[in-house]
């Protein structure tokens, strides 16, 4: 596996791979790789020739209480586990390559980014899309691969290429989940044990949902109401949003109708982590 950090480098390393008729994949991270980042590289490998898979810890969709600086970052560890899963490069750039002073230009995608996750942390999508569109513009990908476990981001990056034009295919990959439910996350490493246990909660309460539903509830309130109750059965947890939502247009739905697929996702904090986790729910 080929290691890159330098902008130039990887810019004509891809023009390179387009001139010889190359398919190029590309797995955007945030790093300190996880079994549900190594999904994303397999079906990457199906869809592409050569899969760059990168690692940056973007600044710009951090807000500015959030968890920066003591996000988890371990190269070394990161290599083993792309080369793992045959990443064919892996690039690294520094924060000063990609947002050099008198760094000016952001991408915003209207609405799809104030909503649910943007109405909690208001910056973030402008950062996210901004940094996806440097890193297609600087990998040259034909796809692009995303996990549904960031549902919100995965919506939010397919209007961005629609509306600008951008010549990518976006595969979305379902979430990967520990043992015991638990979506996998860079984050679940700050949780100590007992909110660890405690975090189950998130996928237990998705999981009621769902059982509700098939057995006829169809007022999203109800729903809401009872995944409330069990989620504030856990003394460290504390919700931030549940919602139940259009997946196209991410506008909050009050009754279910038979025959569409709702949204449901969630943000907890567990202590002093925050969780996000979701599931697609056909209506029976
Ligand atoms: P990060 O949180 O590192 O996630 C990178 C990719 O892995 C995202 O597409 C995310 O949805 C996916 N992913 C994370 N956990 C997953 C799981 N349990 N199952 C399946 N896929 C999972 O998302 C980001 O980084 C950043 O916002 C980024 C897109 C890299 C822009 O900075």
């Amino acid at each position: 596996m080929k290691i890159i950090e330098a902008i130039h480098e990887m810019h004509h390393a891809a023009e390179d791979l387009r001139q010889q008729g190359k398919r190029i994949a590309v797995v955007p991270t945030m790093g300190y790789l996880h079994d549900g980042h190594l999904s994303l590289i397999r079906v990457a490998k199906q869809h592409a020739d050569v899969v760059i898979t990168t690692i940056f810890v973007n600044p710009t969709q951090f807000g500015p209480n959030e968890d920066f600086t003591k996000y988890p970052r371990d190269l070394d560890r990161d290599k083993k586990l792309a080369a793992s899963v045959e990443s064919d490069i892996l690039f690294v750039p520094s924060a000063e390559a990609m947002y050099p002073e008198l760094y000016r230009t952001y991408v915003i995608v209207e609405q799809l980014s104030e909503v649910l996750e943007g109405k909690s942390r208001p910056s973030h999508f402008r950062g996210v899309t901004t940094v996806v569109t440097k890193l297609f513009n600087i990998t040259r990908p034909h796809v692009a691969v995303f996990g549904q476990k960031d549902a919100q981001q995965a919506i939010v990056i397919n209007q961005m290429v629609k509306d600008l034009n951008v010549d990518i295919e976006i595969i979305v990959v379902p979430i990967v989940r520990e043992h015991d439910g638990l979506a996998m996350s860079s984050r679940n490493l700050y949780l100590s044990a007992t909110e660890r246990m405690q975090s189950t909660v998130l996928f237990r309460s998705l999981q009621l949902a769902e059982e509700l539903i098939d057995r006829g509830e169809r007022q999203s309130s109800g729903i809401i109401s009872e995944m409330t109750k069990l989620i504030t059965s856990q003394p460290s947890a504390r919700i931030d949003y549940i919602s139940l939502t259009e997946p196209a247009t991410l506008q909050e739905v009050s009754t279910l109708c038979s025959g569409k697929t709702v949204l449901i996702s969630l943000a907890v904090w567990i202590g002093t982590t925050r969780l996000i986790d979701n599931i697609l729910k056909v209506i029976p």
